[in-house]
């Protein structure tokens, strides 16, 4: 049987009287595309910054590997944060330096490559998001969705196993949208397994390969796209009528 790449067991975290998480599990597997769905504060983002050690669990386990990992210390955790790659909500490209310097630094960061290599990966890169030869540009040069893209190009440059996107088509237009998603599309098919947190359930039926529901604490809901669509699960249901 293949093994789990991310296995979260029994995760429980709270930021004081407030529960976010009562006893979560879930398991990813190598190429896995995985939709987190939830209402707005249940816990979505909180999950992913808890499985990259942003935030620190209370109790549960968190395995990448079948290795534990939820209790390492920031310095422990930079080569997992190298193969699970986060993908923030809110883009975080840096304003002041060029598309070229946001899509190395992290090759600046964690690798010995000479600059000419770093251009030449970072020109490849520009190829994969469409956006080939704009390295000089600066961000506020760009539209919502190429600075997405640009900040996925970061996220994927050391060439993760993993990435978890915090909700990368939120506020783009379809257009826009459409273009995050075929991009999300190529790292699959370069079998790269993903978490896809979002509100936007089409394109989590379009890209994933099992769809999580999300609600008060614990995972009501595990199953595949075409299962999740024909879900009699009232919370589902409200979830797929709603199209927040
Ligand atoms: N560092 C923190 N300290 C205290 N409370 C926090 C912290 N981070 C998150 N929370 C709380 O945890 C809950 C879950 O937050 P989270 O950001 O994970 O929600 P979410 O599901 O991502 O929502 P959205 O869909 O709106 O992004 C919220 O009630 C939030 O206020
Ligand atoms: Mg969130």
């Amino acid at each position: 049987m293949e093994q789990n790449l991310l296995e979260l067991k029994n995760i429980h975290k709270s930021f004081g009287e407030n529960l976010i998480h009562q006893g979560v599990s879930l398991t990813l597997k190598k190429g896995e595309s995985l939709g987190l769905l939830g209402g707005s504060g249940t816990g979505k983002s909180v999950l992913l910054r808890s499985i990259i050690g942003l935030e620190r669990i209370d109790r549960g386990e968190i395995l990448f590997h079948q290795e534990r990992i939820e209790h390492l210390s920031e310095n422990q955790l930079t080569p997992y944060r190298i193969k699970m790659s986060y993908s923030f909500q809110n883009g975080a490209l840096f304003d002041s330096v060029n598309v070229f310097e946001n899509i190395a630094y992290p090759l600046f960061e964690h690798t010995k490559l000479s600059y000419d290599e770093i251009k030449t990966k970072v020109a490849d890169m520009l190829k994969l998001i469409d956006l080939e030869g704009k390295e000089e540009l600066m961000p506020s040069d760009l539209s919502g969705g190429m600075q997405k893209r640009v900040g996925m190009a970061r996220s994927m440059i050391l060439n993760p196993e993993i990435i978890l996107y915090d909700e990368p088509t939120a506020g783009l237009d379809p257009a826009n949208t459409l273009n995050v998603v075929s991009l999300m599309q190529k790292l699959k098919q370069k079998g790269i397994a993903s978490i896809f947190v979002t509100h936007d359930i089409s394109s989590a039926i379009m890209l994933c390969d099992r769809i999580i529901v999300l609600h008060q604490g614990k995972i009501i809901f595990n199953d595949t796209p075409m299962h999740f669509q024909r879900s009699d699960n009232p919370i589902v249901q409200k979830f797929i009528n709603s199209k927040e």
